[in-house]
């Protein structure tokens, strides 16, 4: 009796111990979203992908379909920056208009990110 009662426990223990691996491995498998890293953000590297990716299909080169509000250079995307604009459009924020035109908001991240470099100061480089 004393010996089924030993064995049970271990078992519960061990399989306790075996379930909490599972789960450490479930963690693995699925991780957590990672951090977002917004410090020291450039022009160049970090933001002109962004845009590149997101907008200038519409606020780029030729393009004709955002009234001629044109930000494919640091000066021009600069005028958006002072305005306040180019913040409230991308947070969706009243005072402008949500951007990107009618698709759902970037990525926190991406957020984060254009947010980081406009308190730089919006640097050119
Ligand atoms: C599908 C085309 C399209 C895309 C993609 C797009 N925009 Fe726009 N954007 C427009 C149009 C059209 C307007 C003018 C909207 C209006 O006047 O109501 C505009 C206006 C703006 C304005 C001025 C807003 C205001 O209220 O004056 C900013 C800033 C802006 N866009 C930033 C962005 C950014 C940043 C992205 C990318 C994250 C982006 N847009 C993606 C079409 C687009």
């Amino acid at each position: 009796m004393k010996k089924t009662f030993t064995l049970l426990t271990i078992t519960v223990v061990l399989g306790l111990a075996y379930s909490g691996c599972i789960y450490d491995k479930a963690e693995l498998v699925y991780p957590q979203p990672a951090t977002c890293d917004t410090v020291n953000m450039k022009y160049s590297t970090d933001i002109v992908p962004i845009l590149t990716a997101n907008c200038y299909v519409c606020h780029g080169g030729n393009a004709s379909n955002s009234g001629g509000r044109k930000f494919d250079s640091h000066s021009l995307l600069l005028n958006y920056v002072n305005s306040g604009k180019l913040i409230k459009a991308i947070t969706h924020s009243s005072g402008a208009t949500p951007m990107p035109y009618q698709l759902p908001k970037l990525p926190e991240c991406t957020i984060n990110k254009i947010k980081a470099w406009v308190n730089r100061g919006a640097p050119n480089n």
